[in-house]
């Protein structure tokens, strides 16, 4: 029987580290792929939730900092009498200068620290599955991080997920552009060649590619040409997610409320509400500083319930259950013209029935700046619509009617397809993977 580590050099594994869902894949020699598959709440999924939770447990008489990922990151969150710390959507810090990472029950962690662990997690879970060790891999990134401005940001973005992956034990990575590796994944079900634009629609980035694919692409090898471009902007499901929050629960928060302050009237300060609404800052929220801020505002408060509310909500780690309730209205959008939005935080109990048109006008500047990404693409490729054959959407958001509608209205939406939104980057990666070994073995 192949030992682990020779039966590794058979294998290419693609990871998707997704702002949040990271799927991980692997490709033998018969180019089918494979996923790893994860149990939570009683099946099995094969988007592991890229989340983090930290909690003190009482062991032997000392307290140790205990902390788990992704599904069971949840589970133990939702079982935990007293919340520890729920950390999500941490890509969307790499790029940041100014924020290297927080205090965790006294202890301070790295961004990257706390990536790693997360990425440790999965890559153990998979070796155990696949029964291989697992040292290498293709792994996706986005075209723009979330916040990068320039290519400096990008790059030093790109390097801090690198030093995460080192630090989770992964030794060698190489990465490629999210989006090509969705194109690759649909090449693999080509049987012509195609100019296909891809879309491809997360919780931090969307993304898009176009690219030649095909046969002919694959028998001659790919050369650098046949990626006709690339471009992305930094939002997607956690800005929708934003305004969910903004219009629905803010408010009932505390947000725009007064307080008198040494005998003026001052508006409760607004940046606090700007971090409820992102999921990677809320997570941080919970500082001592912040608290003690907010008691204060409290106490000279003209709605003191408001921001009692939301004391209780940072203090009680409530973002996931936010999280839950804002995914759920904004899943049942995708399917139905109106939904219910639910969310009680045991000081507040928020009800709304929201109309898809309400909540497309709420996220109108967002869907503008997605399609004008798509339009630059097209004009700086020098490609017109006609001459693209297909568009590839993928991407959790890419569910959203209103995302889709801007290439039915380019494309028309015969020349629309989609499919496996949650793990085509995984599978594509690991495709990409199996092609370099392929050309590294033809080289030696
Ligand atoms: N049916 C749906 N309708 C609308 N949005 C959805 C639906 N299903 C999932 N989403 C959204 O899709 C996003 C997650 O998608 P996905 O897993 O593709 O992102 P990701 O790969 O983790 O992020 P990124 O690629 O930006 O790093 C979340 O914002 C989620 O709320
Ligand atoms: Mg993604």
């Amino acid at each position: 029987m192949d030992s682990p580590t020779s039966q590794a050099s058979k294998v290419a594994i693609g990871i998707d580290f997704g702002t949040t869902n990271s799927s991980i894949a692997f490709a033998g020699r018969s180019d089918e792929v494979q996923l790893a598959k994860f149990p939570y709440l009683g099946s099995l999924t094969d988007a592991y939730r890229s989340l983090l939770y930290l909690q003190q447990v009482r062991e032997g008489g000392a307290n140790t900092l205990k902390s788990w990922t992704g599904p069971e990151g949840i589970e133990q969150y939702l079982s935990a009498d007293v919340k520890g710390r729920l950390i999500q959507s941490l890509k969307s810090f790499l790029s940041s200068r100014t924020l290297h990472g927080t205090e965790v029950f006294g202890r301070r962690y790295t961004i990257e620290d706390l990536i790693a662990r997360i990425l440790r997690d999965l890559r153990e879970k998979a070796e155990q599955q696949f029964g291989i060790n697992i040292r290498s891999a293709v792994i996706g990134r986005p075209v723009h991080f979330v916040g990068a401005e320039n290519q400096a940001d990008d790059g030093y973005a790109e390097g801090r997920l690198r030093s995460a992956f080192e630090l989770a034990g992964y030794e060698s990575v190489e990465f490629e552009m999210e989006p090509v590796a969705a194109a690759h994944y649909y090449e693999s079900m080509l049987d012509h060649d195609e100019l296909i634009l891809i879309g491809d629609f997360g919780g931090g980035t969307s993304d898009f590619s176009l690219v030649h694919v095909g046969p002919t692409v694959r028998r001659r090898g790919r050369v650098s040409g046949d990626i006709v471009g690339n471009a992305g902007v930094g939002i997607a499901g956690d800005s929708f997610d934003a305004k969910i929050i903004r219009h629905l629960v803010s408010p009932a928060l505390g947000a725009g409320s007064q307080l008198r302050s040494l005998g003026k009237i001052l508006t409760v300060p607004n940046w606090v509400y700007i971090r409820l609404e992102r999921w990677h800052h809320l997570s941080l929220l919970r500082g001592r500083d912040v608290l003690n801020m907010l008691r204060g505002v409290h106490a000279q408060s003209l709605e003191p319930e408001k921001i009692g509310a939301l004391i209780h909500f940072i203090k009680e780690d409530l973002g996931f259950h936010l999280h839950r309730a804002v995914q759920k209205v904004k899943v049942d959008l995708s399917n139905n013209p109106v939904a219910k939005f639910q969310f009680s935080d045991g000081f507040v109990d928020l009800e709304a029935m929201v109309e898809r048109a309400s909540f497309e006008e709420w996220i109108c500047d967002e869907l503008g700046q997605i399609a004008a990404c798509v339009d630059s693409l097209l004009s700086s490729s020098g490609v017109m619509p006609q001459d693209v054959d297909m568009v590839f959407l993928t991407g959790g958001s890419s569910f959203v009617p209103a995302v889709r509608k801007i290439f039915e209205t380019r494309f028309g939406e015969n020349r629309i397809r989609s499919g496996n939104e949650f793990t085509s980057v995984a599978r594509g990666l690991a495709l990409k993977a199996m092609d370099v070994r392929m050309s590294d073995s033809k080289a030696r």
